[in-house]
């Protein structure tokens, strides 16, 4: 696979296709998500490999609340173990670690463990890693405008960069590549502002099955993409 072409600087991914993994095998849904934990390692070690500067990964939704309390309860742990198990590593390996979302609903272990993890890596040079937890973009979009007017802000002054900088992905640029994985198309409420002009690749592949062949069949289908935001030639990108 030739990767040596233009590499996207932020891919988001939307990391779905857990549970069906593990019904198909007649497992609990939790085994797909431990599976899905482990791909997880291997796809952040291949966008550092390449060159991936920002790596967005939706862990968890707002939605995902509702999902029954065991299911939940189970995925907390999960979350917490795999990032308390990977933290020292990738700090070691220079990732800058943000999160985005309503991490205040988190478990307290993992809100504690996550600021822990921002404030250790904030001086790294390396990849950034922005994990999507308790997170809904039109939950995000209204929070930035609450913000908005808390601040005082008057209209005139409400222009896209300052409102981007409301977000919770403030000071990041848009994703150029979103992926979903198990075939839905859909944005599931992923950041919707940000998008834009995000590409777009779907794939059948269950999430615990996308490896790291599959995530650089992605970047080369976006090597292949012409952007044009708006406009009718192909702009030169870095
Ligand atoms: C994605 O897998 C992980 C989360 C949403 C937490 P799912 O759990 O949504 O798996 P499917 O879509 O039911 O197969
Ligand atoms: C989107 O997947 C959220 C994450 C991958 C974290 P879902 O499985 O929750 O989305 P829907 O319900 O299929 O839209
Ligand atoms: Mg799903």
């Amino acid at each position: 696979m030739l990767l040596s072409g233009r590499i996207p600087d932020h891919v988001a991914i939307i990391m779905d296709g857990n549970g069906r993994w593990a019904e198909m095998r007649g497992l609990p849904r939790i085994e797909g998500h431990k599976r899905g934990a482990e791909r997880t390692r291997e796809v952040i070690a291949a966008a550092m490999e390449v060159g991936v500067k920002t790596l967005t990964l939706y862990a968890f939704s707002l939605e995902n609340w509702q999902r029954p309390g065991e299911e939940v309860s189970m995925l907390m742990r999960l979350i917490e173990f795999y990032l308390r198990k990977e933290f020292e590593e990738s700090i070691r390996r220079g990732i800058v670690f943000k999160s985005i979302g309503e991490v205040w609903r988190l478990p307290e272990n993992l809100q504690a463990l996550l600021k822990e993890m921002e404030e250790r890596s904030y001086r790294n040079k390396g990849m950034t890693l922005v994990m999507a937890l308790s997170y809904g973009s039109r939950n995000e979009i209204l929070r930035a405008v609450g913000k908005a007017i808390s601040l005082g802000v008057v209209p005139e002054a409400l222009t896209e960069d300052y409102f981007s900088s409301l977000l919770d992905t403030s000071g990041m640029a848009a994703p150029d590549l979103i992926i979903r994985t198990s075939g839905e198309k859909r944005i599931s409420n992923f950041l919707l502002w940000q998008a834009a002009y995000s590409e777009f690749y779907f794939t059948d592949a269950l999430w615990p099955d996308f490896t790291r062949e599959e995530f650089f069949v992605a970047l080369h289908d976006y090597q292949l993409r012409e952007r044009r935001f708006g406009t009718v030639h192909s702009r030169a990108e870095t």
